[in-house]
């Protein structure tokens, strides 16, 4: 009798470990589609419909929505001729083959349910991450070529090396007489900028160290969940700052749903494709801290916002105005951290000759520019209310309202593309 007992208990654990094996046989394919997205998460478009997701719970490959393969799956990049390529193989028997897939799209971060954003990432995730950044340093040196041809860099490059724009941040010559004028500019008529605004999802150009933006952000955390946003930048830096100052909102805002849509890249490559704009009817584009006055050929960044919204969709626009203009040279000029700003993909920090730096002002078009050598490295445009409005409609935008604050310093401008 007893050993008919011990022969039962033994049968029992070899039925149980069977079972467990079976279920982690089919483990794969019931993994809830949707838990994928419950964290950060990396998205590679493959070819042929297939794409990696990368989230802390695993790394997966996904065909026509359905997951095919978990885990242990290596990126080789080639080191040869094709960027356009890459080597995955998947460590699980069925998928235990190497093969070489055309990346059609680019890679986009995107970080869901912000408040998981600071737990590790899985070691897997960096390499889609290594190649998407080596692939854009490639696009940036190349656009840095053409500029350098043309003895002017663009807003894009000084922003290549975050400190730098830390250094220069801290003592923003765009300030007058208080921290930060666009801020006070949006605590001050909230109540008359909000309503306007309010069921519209953000998408915000040029995040910086969101300094500005966060007071927006905050608007429509308290006013509604869930919080969808975008945002786009040419620097991971501070796409990650900007991930990390939502997940502390999170924090003080434990039950509001937070999202964010990041995408690394600079603004001429953006169509409205890879924004997340499903929640609301209308969304409203917001590019603030007088980053419109960076670019030299204001046309080019109008377009931007022009091609990305439709009929009904609204344009927030922060910029410093012309006002106090002898002064704010003054601050240019006396401000070191400029140079090493602008020319830091060009000249080491250690060897920039500052006597080489020349100021100056253009008045007809307001650009504050400053010369290195023979190089245009960095400009910086004042603005007149009435004059981008005229530029604005001839990129279908109408307009709608503008503040200004008690310093008359800075503009917030609101348009509604028609
Ligand atoms: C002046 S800072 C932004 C300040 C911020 N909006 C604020 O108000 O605190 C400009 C930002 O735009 C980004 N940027 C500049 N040119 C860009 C481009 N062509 N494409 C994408 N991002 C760009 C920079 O990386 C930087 O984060």
């Amino acid at each position: 009798m007893k050993k008919f007992k011990t022969q039962a208990v033994r049968a029992i654990k070899a039925l149980f470990v069977f079972f467990v094996f079976l279920l982690s046989l089919f483990s794969i394919d019931t993994v809830n589609y949707s838990e994928l997205y419950s964290g950060p998460y990396l998205h590679y478009i493959l070819g042929d419909g297939e794409v990696i997701e990368s989230s802390p719970l695993g790394t997966y490959l996904v065909r026509h929505g359905k997951i095919i393969a978990k885990d242990m799956m290596e990126y080789a990049f080639p080191s040869g001729s094709d960027p356009d390529s890459i080597k995955m193989r998947s460590g699980l028997d069925r998928f235990d083959d190497t093969r070489t897939v055309p990346v059609k799209t680019r890679l986009v971060i995107k970080s869901r349910k912000v408040g998981e954003y600071l737990k590790p990432q899985p070691v897997i995730a960096l390499a889609p991450l290594a190649y998407a950044s080596r692939k854009k340093e490639e696009i940036l040196n190349q656009r840095l070529n053409d500029q350098l041809s043309r003895h002017e860099l663009q807003g894009e490059q000084w922003y290549r090396n975050p400190r730098d724009w830390l250094m220069v941040a801290f003592c923003n010559p765009v300030h007058y007489k208080c921290g930060n004028n666009e801020l006070a500019i949006l605590e001050q008529y909230r109540l008359s900028i909000y309503p306007q605004i309010a069921n519209h999802t953000q998408v915000y150009y040029g995040i910086g160290t969101a300094e500005t933006e966060m007071e927006l952000v905050r608007w429509q955390i308290e006013s509604r969940s869930p919080v969808k946003l975008n945002a786009i930048d040419v620097s991971q830096d501070f796409l990650d700052i900007f991930a990390g100052k939502l997940a502390a909102k999170q924090i003080e805002y434990p039950r509001k749903n937070i999202s964010a849509n990041l995408i690394c890249d600079i603004f001429q490559n953006l169509d409205r494709s890879r924004l997340d704009l499903g929640q609301t009817k209308h969304s409203i584009h917001i590019c603030v801290g007088n980053t419109i006055g960076n670019s030299r050929d204001q046309a080019e960044i109008f377009k931007v916002f022009q091609s990305n919204t439709r009929p009904g969709d609204k344009l927030l626009l922060g910029f410093q105005l012309r006002n106090h203009i002898a002064r704010t040279f003054k601050k240019y000029r006396a401000n070191p951290y400029y140079l090493n700003f602008a020319v830091n993909q060009i000249v080491k920090s250690s060897q920039i000759d500052y006597r080489r730096a020349k100021w100056s002002y253009e008045p007809k078009t307001g650009f504050i520019v400053l010369h290195y050598g023979g190089i245009e490295v960095f400009r910086s445009k004042k603005y007149q209310v009435k004059q981008v409005v005229r530029e604005l409609a001839g990129h279908d935008f109408a307009y709608l309202d503008n503040w200004v604050d008690r310093y008359r310093n800075s503009a917030i401008l609101l348009m509604k593309k028609v």
